[in-house]
């Protein structure tokens, strides 16, 4: 849907590695950002999350219990009450070096909704699976798993991100992510949003939105740069 405020969300993964910097890469993205008509929503480790304040926040994962004996991690009902909006949930690098299946992260999400956050719910088929004429029976799999017995939808918010595309500078073809992106429309409804991630930098980041259609970004490694950052999000204007 043409009308639809495109997200345009910061992944900034296990970066940067002290809170002064953590702190000038938010506050110029913040100031470059003022008046941009996107939704822009800055993902940092969680430790930066109660400090940085005056945009948008999402944690970059979140577990399925709510509260209790599980050390080391992070409920939805406790980055609820922190204020936090979205979770990015599913992503490449959670299931490759975190092993999370498909039915984990069906839990992730159906936790994270009743906790009242919005989703970023990655997918992405991975070199091997698209050389061997898998893609669409990938995501497939990875929609009606992730989202089985989800009913809330409009809070889901999906991120196309093949695996090869990610941080290695190949970024999908406009063509490539069109199908794509078609292909996913099919089992969402129409106002769920879907966005592109892989490789997104200002020189491309246009193109996602005008040509390919998709309602939105998620930037990793140049969401770690603000002025790079912002020149994606006016990209997207
Ligand atoms: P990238 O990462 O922009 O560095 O390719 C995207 C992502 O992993 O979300």
């Amino acid at each position: 849907m043409k009308y639809m405020k495109p997200l345009i969300a910061a992944n900034w993964k296990m970066n940067p590695v002290s809170k002064k910097e953590a702190e000038a890469l938010f506050e110029g993205i913040k100031n470059g950002v003022k008046g941009a008509s996107s939704e822009v929503v800055i993902c940092p480790p969680f430790v930066y999350l109660s400090i940085l304040k005056g945009l948008t926040l999402g944690a970059q994962d979140v577990y399925f219990e709510e509260k209790g004996a599980f050390t080391g991690e992070t409920s939805a009902l406790i980055l609820k009450n922190l204020g936090i909006e979205y979770v990015i949930i599913g992503h490449s690098e959670r299931r490759k070096y975190f092993n999370e299946t498909d039915e984990i992260i069906n839990k992730k999400i159906k936790k994270a909704l009743e906790a009242g956050l919005k989703i970023i719910f990655c997918i992405g088929e991975t070199a091997e699976e698209k050389d061997a004429g898998k893609r669409n029976e990938v995501l497939q799999r990875q929609i009606q798993d992730g989202l089985k017995d989800v009913i809330d939808i409009e809070y889901i918010n999906i991120a196309y991100e093949p695996v090869w595309a990610i941080g290695t500078g190949n970024n999908c073809s406009v063509e490539q992510t069109k199908e794509s992106i078609d292909f996913i429309r099919k089992f969402v409804p129409e106002k769920t949003r879907i966005l592109y991630g892989g490789s997104v930098k200002s020189e491309n980041s246009r193109a996602y939105i005008e040509e390919v259609g998709s309602n939105g970004l998620l930037v990793g490694g140049a969401s770690l740069n603000a002025e790079e950052f912002v020149k994606i999000v006016k990209s997207a204007e």
